[in-house]
């Protein structure tokens, strides 16, 4: 029994370090300015320059990462599916990106406030 509690707090010990390794919010702002993400989508992500672009800031990270993977794969001429969206804008910025980019700066932009919301 003993073991087992050591092992079950090594293993969350674990997951813990692996979560705070597999995303930086620093690191996502970072990105964000870095590739000027802000002169469309507005400083604070939800200020867009077009009333048609996305707001960003508060969506949720899984969504965000899913679509820039999905710009990626549209830029990359693969055929247009449920999977892939194609933008000549958001897939040239998005190609820009690597697997852990995305990672970070789809969460530093859900940890920001913004008026996007569940209505319950
Ligand atoms: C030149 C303007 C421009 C820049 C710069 C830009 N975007 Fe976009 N972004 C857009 C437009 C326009 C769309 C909507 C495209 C569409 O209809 O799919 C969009 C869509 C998105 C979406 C999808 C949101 C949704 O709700 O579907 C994400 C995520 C995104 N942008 C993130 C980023 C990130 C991260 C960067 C910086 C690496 C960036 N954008 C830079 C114009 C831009």
């Amino acid at each position: 029994m003993k073991h087992l509690k050591l092992a079950l707090c090594g293993a969350a010990l674990l997951m813990t370090v692996g979560a705070s390794q597999a995303t930086d919010l620093g690191a996502g702002k970072a990105v964000w300015e870095k590739v000027n993400c802000a002169s469309c989508h507005g400083a604070d992500a939800k200020s867009p320059i077009l009333p048609t672009y996305p707001i960003l800031a508060g969506q949720h990270a899984d969504f965000l990462a899913h679509a820039l993977k999905a710009y990626q794969r549209g830029a990359s001429g693969a055929p247009a599916s449920a999977n892939v969206r194609k933008n000549a804008v958001m897939g040239a910025f998005a190609t820009q990106l690597s697997k852990q980019d995305i990672e970070n700066v789809s969460a530093w932009l859900a940890s920001q406030p913004g008026p996007l919301a569940v209505r319950k």
